[in-house]
């Protein structure tokens, strides 16, 4: 597997992934997402496999993006996507840890996400990588569907 950073031709591959991960209602739109790969102050990290077939080359992506908050800079993950053929494998956590290697190189204090209370295999990724629960939110992805949010601190408070 190699880990690397988005280029503007990847966008298909990338966007397929999406729809495979994703139900319609559950997907980033694709003009929206269009906009998150190409924020200055983001970084969206590509698996890929080293099979030689374009549509099986990418094994997955993440997105972070990091934002001054009050008195210090937050990171965000806007989304993490590892194809069914590739998971368990430890992708999803490699990609994790170069979003958060990302956001510590802007010195970024918290990292945060949203994850669906429903989602087991996201919730014992994102805990076996030391996130923690921090509040419940009712309905945050529509009707019936609530999330929890979970933080990383990377920097001690002093
Ligand atoms: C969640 C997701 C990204 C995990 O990716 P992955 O590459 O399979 O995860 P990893 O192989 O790196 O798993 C790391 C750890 O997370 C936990 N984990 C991952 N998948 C799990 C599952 N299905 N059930 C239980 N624990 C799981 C395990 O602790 C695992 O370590 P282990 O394999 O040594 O036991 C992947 O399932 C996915 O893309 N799902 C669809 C999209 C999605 O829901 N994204 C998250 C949005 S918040």
């Amino acid at each position: 597997m190699r880990y690397r950073l988005y280029q503007p031709e990847d966008f298909p591959a990338l966007y397929l992934l999406e729809e495979q991960c994703f139900a319609p209602r559950e997907r980033f739109p694709r003009h929206l997402m269009r906009q998150l790969v190409a924020k200055k102050d983001a970084a969206t990290w590509m698996a890929d496999a080293s099979e030689e077939d374009p549509k099986e080359k990418l094994a997955g992506f993440a997105i972070v993006e990091w934002s001054r908050a009050a008195e210090e800079r937050v990171a965000y993950l806007h989304t993490l996507e590892v194809g069914a053929r590739f998971r368990r494998q430890g992708v999803g956590a490699a990609l994790l840890r170069h979003c958060i290697a990302s956001a510590r190189a802007v010195d970024v204090g918290s990292f945060w996400l949203h994850v669906a209370v429903d989602n087991a295999a996201a919730r014992a990724l994102y805990q076996s990588q030391g996130f923690v629960a921090r509040q419940r939110e009712e309905h945050y992805y529509g009707r019936g569907r609530h999330a929890l949010t979970c933080a990383l601190a990377l920097r001690n408070v002093s």
